[in-house]
């Protein structure tokens, strides 16, 4: 399938690259000229010529504004549109719906990876939206490594985006309060990093599908270690002080965690707080 990628910017060119490298027949459009290199590709002078090159368009711009801007000056009547711009489920489905009433199909993405990633197996890419674009463009998209279709609601793309970004930001988090506590005493983050702090995360990730399953059932007895007990230890706190690293990260989630037990919640396991962030 003949392709156009709107928008050269570091994450455009990857996936431009990727299509090339597969042997796609690519048409690209920037803003500026000049930033395709020496990619192999056909430069179409306007963003309008870039649309009516092929019934597949990819856009991979700044933001929703950015795209709007494009979308405005060009005619997407039995256009396949894949959108892999960062969006908010409300920008996807106010994009979706301003696609259909133009005449095209529109597939929203959500990218999760980084430029480097692109055309590898690590690379995964959601997609929401049509699924009719989605199964015309799946041949092509499969260039930029793994891909999961969602559903048809054009937003689920990106709150499933946002949501994996939540998490990492949570492990984040975590990971530099750790450091920040292990370096007061001289301790090399990196060999803290390697040698005991991934080995334990690793083996607590599938105690994750079993939290899953308490909050998918609204059933959160706790079996082992109960949020009385969790909050009983508070050794996060103490040792932070006693070591002068601020609880700032910890501070608000344990807050939650005391407050479900001063609701009568003691005997539940910890995935329990998200009934106070619903
Ligand atoms: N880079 C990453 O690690 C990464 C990872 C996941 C997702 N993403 C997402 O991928 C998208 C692109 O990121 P990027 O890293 O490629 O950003 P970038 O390097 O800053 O490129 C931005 C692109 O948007 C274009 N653009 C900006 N405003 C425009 C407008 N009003 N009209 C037309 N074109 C406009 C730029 O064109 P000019 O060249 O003319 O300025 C450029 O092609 C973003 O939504 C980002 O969140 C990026």
């Amino acid at each position: 399938m003949q392709t156009t990628v709107i928008g050269l910017g570091k994450m455009g060119r990857a996936l431009a690259t990727a299509l090339v490298e597969r042997g796609h027949d690519t048409t690209v459009w920037n803003r500026t000229p000049g930033r395709s290199g020496d990619l192999a590709v056909t430069h179409a002078a306007t963003a309008a010529d870039a649309f009516a090159a092929n019934e597949l368009v990819i856009l991979c711009l700044l933001d929703s504004e950015s795209v709007v801007a494009v979308l405005d000056g060009v005619d997407v009547r039995d256009r396949t549109i894949v959108n892999l711009t960062t969006s908010t489920p409300a920008e996807a489905a106010k994009l979706s719906a301003l696609v259909a009433e133009r005449g095209g199909d529109y597939l929203d993405g959500g990218i999760m990876a980084i430029p480097s990633m692109i055309g590898t197996p690590a690379a995964v890419v959601l997609y929401s939206g049509s699924e009719q674009a989605f199964r015309r463009a799946e041949d092509v998209l499969a260039a930029f490594g793994d891909r999961r279709y969602l559903g048809a609601e054009p937003g689920l793309a990106a709150l499933n985006d946002i949501a994996m970004l939540t998490g990492m930001y949570g492990m984040f988090g975590g990971f530099v309060h750790a450091a920040a506590m292990v370096r007061t005493e001289g301790v090399p983050v990196v060999e803290f990093t390697e040698t005991l702090l991934i080995p334990w995360l690793r083996g607590l990730f599938p105690a994750l599908v079993g939290m899953a399953a308490q909050i998918d059932s609204g059933d959160y007895t706790a079996k082992e270690s109960d949020l009385s007990m969790q909050v009983a230890n508070d050794g996060i706190a103490e040792v932070s002080r006693a070591q002068g690293v601020s609880t700032e990260l910890s501070e608000p989630l344990f807050t939650l965690m005391r407050r479900r037990v001063e609701q009568g919640f003691g005997g539940d396991d910890f995935p329990s707080v998200i009934e106070l962030l619903s």
